[in-house]
This record gives C-alpha cells, sequence and structure tokens, in this order.
C-alpha cells in the first residue's frame, strides 16, 4: 500500500507554460488539478521564457486548492534536466507532482526520483515530498507499465497519452479519443485503459484518462469520459473550461449511489459487530450484502468524500 496521500484528481487541466495569461486564469477554474506544460504545448524556442513563467506564478500562488503540477520534457530530449533542475529549485516548494510524458521504462522513474531528491537536498525542501505522474504514451511504456507504476514511491498517477499513443502505434485515425474508422467490433482503445487500470489499482495509484480535442463538443467529452469513468478511471485531462464541470460530473459518484455506498458501510458495521448479530451476510432492504459489498461500497464512498458529497440518509439500526 502507499502511504502517500492521493488527492482527488477528477479533471486535470492542461494550460501551456508560454501563456502567463492562461497560468493566471486557471487560479479561478473549478479543477482538481492543473498542469503547466513544458512539452508539447510549448513550442522549443519557448520553453526557457515558460520554465521562468511557471516558476513565476507557483511562487505568487493562489493554487492552493488544487493539485499543482509541472509536464516536463521526456528524457529523450535535451531539456528535461534543465526543466526540472529551473522549475522544482524555483518553485519546489509550492509544487506537488512533476509529470513526466512518454514513459518507456522503469529507469526513466529513477532518473527523475533521484534528479528531484538531490534538488529537494539542496533547496532544503522535505525529501520524496515531490510526487511523479507518469505518461504512458508508447507500446514500450504499456509494456513495462507496472515496473514504471513500482520505480519510485514518489510515482502518484498513471496516465493514458491517447494522441501520442495512437500515433507511436500507427493507429489508423487522427481523432483522438473517438474509435478509428474501420474498426467496428469493440472500443479500440480497451486494452490500452485496461491495462493501466490494471496497474493503477495493483499498486494503489491513480489511474487517469488523457484529452478529447474536440473542446467543442461537451456532450462528446462526456461520452468518452464516462468510458473511462464506468471502468474505473479517476479522473480525465481537461483543455478547456467548459470540460472541467463535466470532469467532475463524470467522475464524481451519483448522490444516489454515495448514500448508498455509505448505508452499506454502516449497515455491515452494524450487522457484524456483537450488537447486530456478528453476522457475515445480512440484508440491507431487498439486498444481501457481504464483505465484497462493503468492499465495493469503500471505493464510492471515498470517491463520494474526496468530491465533496455529504450523506443524504442516515443508517437506522432495526428494533431488537
Ligand atoms: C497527451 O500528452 C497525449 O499525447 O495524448
Ligand atoms: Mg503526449
Amino acid at each position: 500500500m502507499t502511504d502517500r496521500i492521493l488527492r482527488s484528481r477528477r479533471s486535470n487541466l492542461a494550460v501551456p507554460g508560454s501563456s502567463p495569461k492562461m497560468l493566471d486564469k486557471i487560479r479561478n477554474l473549478p479543477a482538481d488539478q492543473f498542469f503547466m506544460d513544458i512539452e508539447d504545448a510549448v513550442a522549443p524556442i519557448a520553453k526557457p521564457e515558460a520554465r521562468r513563467n511557471i516558476v513565476a506564478a507557483l511562487n505568487e500562488g493562489g493554487y492552493d486548492d488544487k493539485v499543482r503540477v509541472v509536464r516536463v520534457n521526456d528524457w529523450t530530449t535535451e531539456w528535461t534536466y534543465q526543466d526540472v533542475v529551473e522549475v522544482v529549485g524555483g518553485a519546489g516548494a509550492n509544487l506537488d507532482c512533476i509529470m513526466l510524458p512518454k514513459v518507456q521504462t522503469a529507469e526513466q522513474v529513477v532518473a527523475l526520483d533521484l534528479l528531484l531528491t538531490q534538488i529537494e537536498k539542496a533547496h532544503g525542501f522535505e525529501v520524496g515530498r515531490i510526487g511523479i505522474e507518469a505518461q504512458i504514451e508508447n507500446a514500450l511504456g504499456l509494456i513495462n507499465v507496472d515496473a514504471i507504476a513500482t520505480a519510485s514511491p514518489r510515482v502518484e498517477t498513471i496516465i493514458f497519452g491517447p494522441a501520442d499513443f495512437m500515433a507511436s502505434i500507427n493507429m489508423k485515425s487522427l481523432v483522438v479519443g473517438e474509435q478509428p474508422p474501420g474498426y467496428d467490433v469493440g472500443d479500440a482503445y480497451h486494452y490500452i485503459l485496461m491495462r493501466i487500470l490494471m496497474a493503477a489499482r495493483a499498486h494503489d495509484k491513480l489511474a487517469i484518462d488523457g484529452p478529447y480535442l474536440q473542446i467543442k463538443d461537451v456532450e462528446g467529452y462526456k461520452r468518452v469520459a464516462g468510458r473511462s469513468a464506468a471502468l474505473g478511471f479517476d479522473g480525465k485531462w481537461v483543455l478547456h473550461p467548459d470540460q472541467v464541470a463535466a470532469a467532475n460530473e463524470v467522475f464524481s459518484p451519483r448522490q444516489e449511489d454515495y448514500d448508498h455506498a455509505e448505508l452499506i458501510l454502516d449497515a455491515y458495521e452494524y450487522f457484524t459487530s456483537a450488537a447486530g448479530g456478528a453476522r457475515g451476510a445480512v440484508m440491507l432492504g431487498d439486498e444481501m450484502i457481504d464483505e465484497a459489498s462493503r468492499k465495493m461500497a469503500l471505493v464510492i464512498s471515498a470517491k463520494g468524500r474526496a468530491a465533496g458529497l455529504s450523506r443524504t440518509q442516515a443508517f437506522t439500526p432495526p428494533e431488537s
């Protein structure tokens, strides 16, 4: 089990580090997480300026209600070490995670972990506080996903990067998140999503779905987000303010499911206690509940609490 506190990340807002205006604007958006990008949303010549903008914005503050993340460039480029040294050295106390894109091996995560540790020590920051978000964006990364998830205790999330992934496996489509024309027998992303989800669940990480690029099509966003949410993913990227509310809605449990989960937990605790008869499988209304029901209820209840829901029904023990 991880001992890191994994905060709710239903909506993960992408913002280019090259735009001070957008770095400023996200302070007022109700996203659970943002990531300030120095990778693909920033042109090579704008990367030094993006690093400076990001350090200034993080140090200015105003983002404390969100998980604060910076996406650096991947280890095959010449930029990664400088991204990390400048951003963490300059604003390490005001940032929660570094997102590492196009991760292919566990060693790439270990390299980032070592670099972070040195910077934390050099600046007197708490060693190990800054987490890592690992983006899986190609076949090798997916094959190594278990080793990547466990390469460092800093790893908090495993993220699907559909655009790069589609390119890397030669998928015959340019429409990110939608099904490739010609594939009419299911969901072309099912295996990838499930593989990432299994690694996340096996190793107590959060599983995050990537971007949906048709930013004006909020219904399309909800449809695609609904699929990964149904499987068990914890959140999805958002590229536009309109997608934030959609992500928060799709990745929160419904109020009725949250109430039901809390009722199951209370009922199960009561009926398994001496006062409730020390029973293992019991009836809650018309439904039989047991230890497996309790485990499922715990998941919904944790997601509901993280989403700020409050219960609207109390459990009353039966008259004896
Ligand atoms: C995100 O980085 C993606 O490639 O989809
Ligand atoms: Mg990518």
